[in-house]
């Protein structure tokens, strides 16, 4: 199936200059939404995951229906001030200025074998973040899948060291 059929660009989205990858209507299609979902499963599957990480909002989309498919469990990545429990906190730079993402204390188990699951890999910024939370908490990072990677960014050189899955390259 090419799932690039699926994706949707938006020029100037939601910034000028920006081409912005939609995803919405490969949801919306079951078909299409299934074997996307199926490949990230086997994947992880493949990889031994004992837990599928997320970060929000997007990569919800993708990592809970991993979780579901194995049995294991899915935790949410948030932006500040989401999570209600103690969490571990990064900041990471963005093209201008900064952000930070959390994840709860408890949602990883030292040993864990985590798949951290996104839909799209840009500069890297929001999955690097993820991964050095996963780690903050003794879990194991053994791989990374994105529906999309915007190749030019080089967000993959950032990731280095991990096994990066991609579906669909621009
Ligand atoms: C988008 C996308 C990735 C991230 C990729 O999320 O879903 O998480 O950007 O960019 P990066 O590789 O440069 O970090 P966004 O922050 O727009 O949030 P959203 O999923 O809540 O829309
Ligand atoms: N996140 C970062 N860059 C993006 C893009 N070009 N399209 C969709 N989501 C993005």
């Amino acid at each position: 199936m090419d799932l690039k059929n699926y994706i949707a660009a938006v020029e100037n989205f939601p910034k000028e200059g920006i081409l912005f990858r939609d995803i919405t209507p490969l949801m919306l299609d079951g078909e299409a939404y299934k074997y996307a979902a199926d490949q990230f499963s086997q994947f992880a599957k493949e990889k031994g995951a004992t837990l599928i990480v997320g970060p929000e909002a997007r990569g919800f989309i993708f990592g809970c229906p991993v979780a579901v498919n194995l049995g294991i469990g899915f935790a949410p990545v948030r932006k500040p001030g989401k999570l209600p429990r103690e969490s571990v906190t990064v900041s990471y730079d963005l093209e201008y200025g900064s952000n930070s993402l959390s994840l709860h204390s408890d949602a990883v188990k030292p040993g864990d074998k985590v798949v951290i699951i996104d839909d799209l890999l840009a500069t890297g910024g929001t999955m690097n973040a993820a991964i050095q939370l996963v780690e903050k908490l003794g879990g194991e990072v053994v791989g990374l899948a994105f529906l999309i990677e915007l190749d030019d960014l080089k967000g993959r050189e950032l990731l280095k060291g991990y096994d990066v899955k991609t579906l669909i390259h621009y």
